[in-house]
């Protein structure tokens, strides 16, 4: 048997946990469903501090109750305004202060890479309950539960994504744990609202998954008003499933029926439209009633919803057993019960050998030379708070041919036009030049000597002159 330890760590994304602990902290939330009234001394006189920056019911009020049924209590802070932020205190602060109060942090802030910040800075256990588009760890735990106690299994099975994936922090957390778990997603985004390009790479870059774009299925333009499939996530399982068959067609791929159909709700707070683009959004926003449910491919499918809902679910469908959307919702009080108890060292639990943690996390070199360069997400905390000049932008380097750098903070990338090395031109400045990112340079320089630039203007800002294939091509174009 091997020990699961959350002890003293934080949860700021879903890859801060490996399937093994995952699965471990489900057989705690069995425990705890069945004895929810019994937990009481399990956390006896802790506090959780409960900071929520952004609206939201469900996943505040169901860690506030988790805590209370554990036996602690709680503090709470619940929108900027009537916090210090408002006068100007940076995350930082807040953090070390509400760490110094508190046993436990849980924190939902607009920010995207607000989370990390604070786990950087509390000195206890921080839990993410959503920050901005980016992540939702606790919601992707609750749906996962959800799809385990329903299906008995995580692996091979069919999902469906339907509606806002681009602005929906919960998809994306999802996304990962599934194709982590061996599920198969099928993407269905409203038009224009596609999954971002960079959860996408790290699909497949990350996860050995394979990705297949139907354009084809843009279902629109065949009058069909829904099923727009835009692309599938092969997981590393049936890796070459779908790739094998020369004329596939996701729409027959869907048609074969699918586990479940999580749908998310237009994230109208999270991007600015004009009223005329928000109306043309809303009237192509699909609908999940009672009709689409009578489809062959739904019979047996769960209708999941991390909720709130607006107009995308019919209430009609309330009653169906197939929605799960209020059942996900009651079981956010034990998994989040499971979760506090881990992560405060009040509980522990012993897994099966077999039970491997998900193996290292892949290693992506940090880039050292990030002081010049920002993150491109314009709500990610490293541009939100560098004024007050304690965060310094940071990023991995993810890919080198071609290079992309990953934000340490949100996760979006920077995909710069321009690269140098630091080593060259240290003495001989002859040679501190800067190259195109998709020439043969990229090969030699190592990735601790790396410099990117997004413009020819940052080099030549930074003193460094073009080699001769930018400087021709400069000349030749003038
Ligand atoms: C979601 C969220 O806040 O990201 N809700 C939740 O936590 N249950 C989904 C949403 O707001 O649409």
């Amino acid at each position: 048997m091997t020990n699961i330890n959350l002890h003293s760590r934080s949860l700021v994304t879903i890859d801060d946990l490996s399937n093994g602990e995952i699965e471990a902290l489900f057989s705690l939330t069995d425990e705890m469903s069945e004895s929810l009234n019994e937990q009481s001394e399990v956390c006896r006189g802790k506090i959780m501090a409960s900071l929520f920056f952004e609206p939201s019911t469900r996943t505040r009020l169901s860690f506030e109750t988790a805590m209370l049924r554990l036996g602690g209590h709680v503090i709470s802070a619940i929108d900027i305004g009537s916090s210090s932020l408002s006068k100007g205190e940076s995350i930082a602060d807040m953090a070390r202060v509400a760490g110094s109060y508190a046993d436990i942090i849980v924190i939902r802030h607009p920010w995207e890479g607000a989370a990390r910040v604070v786990a950087d800075y509390a000195g206890i256990p921080v839990i993410n309950a959503g920050d901005g588009s980016h992540a939702h760890p606790t919601q992707t735990l609750c749906d996962l539960y959800t799809l385990k106690k329903e299906k008995q299994t995580l692996k091979g099975l069919k999902i469906a994504f339907w509606g806002d994936l681009k602005h929906g922090r919960t998809t994306h957390s999802l996304s990962y744990a599934l194709a982590r778990f061996g599920a198969t997603i099928l993407f269905h985004p409203s038009p224009g609202l596609e999954m971002p390009e960079h959860v996408l790479r790290k699909l497949t870059a990350e996860c050995g998954g394979k990705l297949e774009r139907d354009t084809a299925a843009l279902g629109y333009a065949s009058g069909e008003k829904f099923f727009p499939v835009e692309a599938a996530y092969i997981t590393p399982n049936h890796p070459h499933q779908l790739a094998m068959m020369p004329d596939i067609c996701m729409q027959v791929e869907f048609k074969t029926g699918v586990d479940a159909l999580y749908v998310t709700r237009l994230q109208k707070e999270r991007f600015v439209a004009s009223p005329t683009k928000e109306g043309e959004l809303q009237n192509a926003y699909p609908v999940v009633d009672k009709k689409l449910l009578e489809r062959k491919e739904f019979k047996k499918t769960l209708v999941m919803h991390p909720l709130p809902r607006v107009d995308e679910l019919a209430y009609e469908i309330d009653a169906d057993p197939r929605s799960m959307y209020f059942k996900q919702a009651a079981r956010g009080v034990p998994v989040r019960m499971a979760l506090i108890s881990l992560m405060l060292g009040d509980r522990n639990i012993t897994v099966p050998e077999e039970i491997k943690p998900f193996g290292p996390k892949t290693y992506h070199p940090t880039y050292k030379h990030g002081t010049e360069i920002r993150c491109p997400n314009p709500i990610c905390i490293s541009n939100q708070e560098t004024e007050i000049k304690y965060i310094r932008p940071e990023f991995r380097i993810v890919n080198l041919e071609p290079p992309i750098l990953e934000c340490t903070y949100c996760e979006h990338e920077l995909r710069p036009k321009f690269i140098a090395s630091s080593d060259w031109h240290e003495g001989t400045l002859e040679y501190k030049n800067y190259h195109k990112a998709d020439s043969h340079w990229i090969r030699k320089i190592k990735p601790d000597n790396l410099i990117v630039f997004t413009t020819e203007e940052e080099a030549l800002a930074q003193g460094f002159k073009p080699d001769k294939h930018i400087a021709q091509n400069d000349e030749n174009s003038e």
